[in-house]
């Protein structure tokens, strides 16, 4: 039985109210919950303005679209990305019609390395955009990322779908790009079963994006207004009867529409982030702490009160000492789960297996990585005698090989 899972949602009274309340109020399709979430997201993170969607992955496409179609960003363009990330940011990449540029990420921290960009934007004159990745709510280093886009013309947009609220230079991630994507998966920071959003200061791509995700169509009210006769658009196009603009679509979109309950449960999760996030720092000290005596065998997690913890990863120092299939082995037996650090998606991840001759050995780190870094839980619900049980479970496993 698992005892410490990767990340938990527990259902309460408050859950159970506003979940109520959704079903009370009739509407199940995005309305009144999501544009809540949206003014309060936007605020948390700080910027002017927050596009719910149905998921992390439809936020990426749903953004470079909206590059796309705004800078003009021609089919197969490059983007410059991190190998070492949950696989949605590269299909998102590959599905919007673009192909993506590996750089080498940071061993530590897992972010991918600016001088590894730039010795890539140096040489390729089709990339376009780069797309940091925020790995486990690591900050990439944007400071240095925007100068780069700025010496090559490029666009930057951020995926911050694990880094719900970390600060970068006293501004929280998701302020540094263009727009930036964020999920609220199960074990996120702040979870809503499926559910995701995309940032941005800029009023164009904020419009663009409620089109994309909406099938492309040109309504762009927060909540319409139609039934109450005060529809804005009505008589948009003079001489064309029976115009309705829900039915009038100017660009290709998709349908990513989220839910009133998704939302409902994110607001939920909301009012209480920063307990979220300081009780997630506090496990990850802890850990740290009791920990220690493995760090010759085992890379710890780098602390810093800035980061907003999506896991607490791990990485074997020497797979010899240990493999991490044994070590991941052992500690689900024990009743921790684990999950692998994602893979370098270029060389490990099958879909991707085009890409292998071209990579194999040019990205160490993500590679190293990839094959030896997994991550437990670190989330909200875990009780100090759950922090303590998982550090007697290490003390057990090392027992003789320290
Ligand atoms: C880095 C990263 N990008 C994108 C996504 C996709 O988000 P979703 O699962 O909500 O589609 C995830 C999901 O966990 C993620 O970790």
């Amino acid at each position: 039985m698992l005892r410490i899972r990767v990340g938990d949602f527990k259902l309460g009274k408050k859950e159970e109210n506003i979940i109520k309340h959704v079903l009370d109020i009739g509407r199940l399709s995005e309305g009144v919950k999501v544009r809540e979430f949206e003014e309060k997201w936007a605020e948390f993170i700080g910027t002017k303005y927050c596009v719910v969607v149905n998921s992390g992955t439809s936020a990426l496409i749903a953004g470079l679209h909206a590059l796309k179609y705004l800078f003009k960003i021609k089919d197969k363009a490059k983007v410059i990305t991190s190998p070492l990330t949950f696989i949605a940011t590269v299909n998102a990449i590959v599905t919007s019609g673009l192909q993506p540029l590996f750089a080498d990420v940071d061993r530590e921290t897992f972010v991918i390395k600016p001088e590894d960009i730039e010795r890539i934007a140096r040489k390729e004159d089709e990339a376009a955009i780069i797309l940091p990745v925020h790995l486990m709510g690591y900050p990439a280093d944007m400071a240095r990322i925007n100068e780069i886009a700025k010496r090559y013309n490029l666009l930057v947009m951020e995926d911050a779908a694990q880094a719900h609220g970390t600060f970068y230079k006293n501004k929280k991630l998701g302020t540094y790009s263009v727009l930036a994507c964020f999920s609220f998966y199960i074990a996120h920071n702040v979870q809503a079963g499926e559910m995701g959003a995309v940032v941005t200061d800029n009023y164009e791509v904020y419009k663009l994006i409620k089109k994309i995700k909406a099938h492309g169509r040109m309504c762009d009210c927060p909540v319409c207004t139609r039934s109450e006769g005060k529809c804005p658009r009505l008589n948009a196009y003079k001489g064309e009867e029976d115009f309705d603009p829900r039915f009038y679509h100017d660009i290709v979109g998709f349908n990513f529409k989220a839910m009133e309950f998704q939302a409902a449960l994110g607001l939920v999760q909301l009012e209480n982030v920063e307990n979220i996030l300081e009780k997630r720092k506090a496990n990850v000290a802890y850990l740290n702490q009791g920990l220690m005596p493995f760090s010759n065998i085992l890379q710890l997690p780098k602390y810093s009160q800035d980061i907003s913890y999506l896991a607490y990863p791990l990485v074997i120092k020497d797979p010899g000492v240990i493999s991490r299939r044994v070590l991941r082995q052992k500690l689900e037996e024990s009743g921790i789960e684990t999950r692998p650090l994602f893979g370098c998606i270029p060389t490990q991840q099958p879909a991707y297996a085009y890409l292998k001759e071209k990579y194999k050995g040019k990205l160490p780190n993500a590679e190293y990585i990839g094959a030896n870094g997994f991550y437990i839980g670190c989330h909200q619900y875990l009780k100090k005698s759950d922090l303590d049980f998982i550090i007697s479970i290490f003390h057990k496993i090392f027992k003789g090989i320290k």
